[in-house]
C-alpha cells in the first residue's frame, strides 16, 4: 500500500477519456521504483471544462500533468509560457505548473530521437520519409527538421499534409501512392499513421527499395511488433518499434513534477509492454 504524506507531489495526465492510458501505469513504476511520496493520476476532462479544471489543479497543488487527446491543442492555448518543443509542434503533451505559472512543452519529437539513440541510429544520418500527417508525424517531422534533416512526408489526404508543409518549412510533399518511389533516397522511413495497429491494416510500402543501412521506424506501439516491423526484421532492415517513444516522451515531466531524474531500461518496458499484451 502507498500512503502520501501531506506534501506529497501531485501529477496525472488529462484526456477525454483517459481510461486507455498506459502513463499512470508507466510513472507508477518510476514512483515505486525510486521510492517517491507522489501520486500520479487519471484525470478525465471534457474539452469544454479543459481550461477551467488545469487551473483547478494548479490551484489544488499539482506539479504539473501531461495531456493527451483531445486536449493538445488546447494546452498550448492556454499556456502562460510554451518553449520551442511545443512552438515547433503546434501542440503541448507536457504542463508544469510554477510561481502561478503553466508552462508548456512537447516531448513526443524527443521521445521519437531518444528511442531512435537508444537503438544505435543517429536521426541525422540522412533523409527521412514520414507517412502521415497527423499530430504525431507534426512532432516528428519537426523535430527532424529541427536537426538539419532532409524531410519528405507522404499522406493520405494530400490537403492535410499540404497545411501541415505551411506550419513546417523546408518540408517536401509527395502523393501517397509515390511513397515507394521515394523511399531509396531516405535512411530513415517512419510511420506515423494509424495503419499497422491493431484492427487496422498494415502500411503497404516496398522495403526491397530500401537503401542500404535504412531504419525502419513505426510509432504504433499496439501490437509491438507492427507487420512494418516485421517485414523490416525479415529482410534484415534495422526496426526501431514505437514503444520506446512513448517511455521516452515521459522523462522529462517525469524529472520536472518528481525531481528525478527516471531511467528508461528493460524492467519498465517489461512492465509497460505486459500491459499492452494483456489488452
Ligand atoms: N509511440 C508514441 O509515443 C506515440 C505518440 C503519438 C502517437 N502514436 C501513435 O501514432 C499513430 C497516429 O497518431 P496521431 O495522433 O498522429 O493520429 P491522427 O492525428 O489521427 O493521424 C492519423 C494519421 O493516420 C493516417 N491514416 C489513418 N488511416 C489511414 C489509412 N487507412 N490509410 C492511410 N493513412 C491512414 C491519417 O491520414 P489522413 O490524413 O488521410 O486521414 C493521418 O495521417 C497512432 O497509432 C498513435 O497511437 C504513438
Amino acid at each position: 500500500m502507498t500512503i502520501l504524506s501531506g506534501t506529497a507531489r501531485l501529477a496525472g495526465i488529462t484526456g477525454w477519456p483517459v481510461r486507455h492510458s498506459r502513463s499512470p501505469r508507466l510513472h507508477g513504476f518510476w514512483l515505486e521504483r525510486y521510492g517517491i511520496d507522489g501520486a500520479y493520476v487519471p484525470l478525465p476532462i471534457a474539452p469544454a471544462d479543459f481550461p477551467a479544471a488545469v487551473r483547478g489543479l494548479m490551484l489544488a497543488g499539482f506539479a504539473g500533468v501531461n495531456v493527451t487527446i483531445p486536449h493538445k491543442v488546447a494546452a498550448f492555448a492556454i499556456c502562460d509560457e510554451v518553449d520551442e518543443s511545443a512552438r515547433r509542434a503546434g501542440a503541448v503533451n507536457t504542463l508544469v505548473f510554477g510561481n502561478g505559472k503553466i508552462i508548456g512543452s512537447n516531448t513526443d519529437g524527443w521521445g521519437f530521437l531518444e528511442n531512435l539513440r537508444a537503438h544505435g541510429v543517429d536521426p541525422a544520418a540522412g533523409p527521412a520519409l514520414i507517412l502521415g500527417a497527423g499530430g504525431a508525424a507534426r512532432a516528428v517531422a519537426a523535430v527532424l527538421l529541427s536537426l538539419g534533416v532532409r524531410v519528405t512526408l507522404a499522406n493520405r489526404t494530400r490537403a492535410r499534409a499540404e497545411a501541415l508543409a505551411r506550419e513546417l518549412p523546408g518540408l517536401t510533399l509527395i502523393d501517397w501512392d509515390q511513397r515507394d518511389h521515394a523511399l531509396p533516397g531516405n535512411a530513415l522511413l517512419v510511420n506515423t499513421t494509424s495503419l499497422g495497429m491493431a484492427g487496422h491494416s498494415p502500411v503497404e510500402i516496398g522495403l526491397d527499395r530500401g537503401a542500404r543501412g535504412l531504419t525502419v521506424a513505426d510509432i504504433v506501439y499496439v501490437p509491438l511488433e507492427t507487420p512494418l516491423l516485421a517485414a523490416a526484421r525479415a529482410r534484415q532492415i534495422r526496426a526501431v518499434e514505437g514503444l520506446g517513444m512513448l517511455l521516452y516522451q515521459a522523462v522529462p515531466g517525469f524529472r520536472a513534477w518528481f525531481g528525478v531524474d527516471p531511467a528508461v531500461d528493460e524492467a519498465l518496458r517489461r512492465f509497460v509492454a505486459a500491459d499492452l499484451l494483456a489488452a
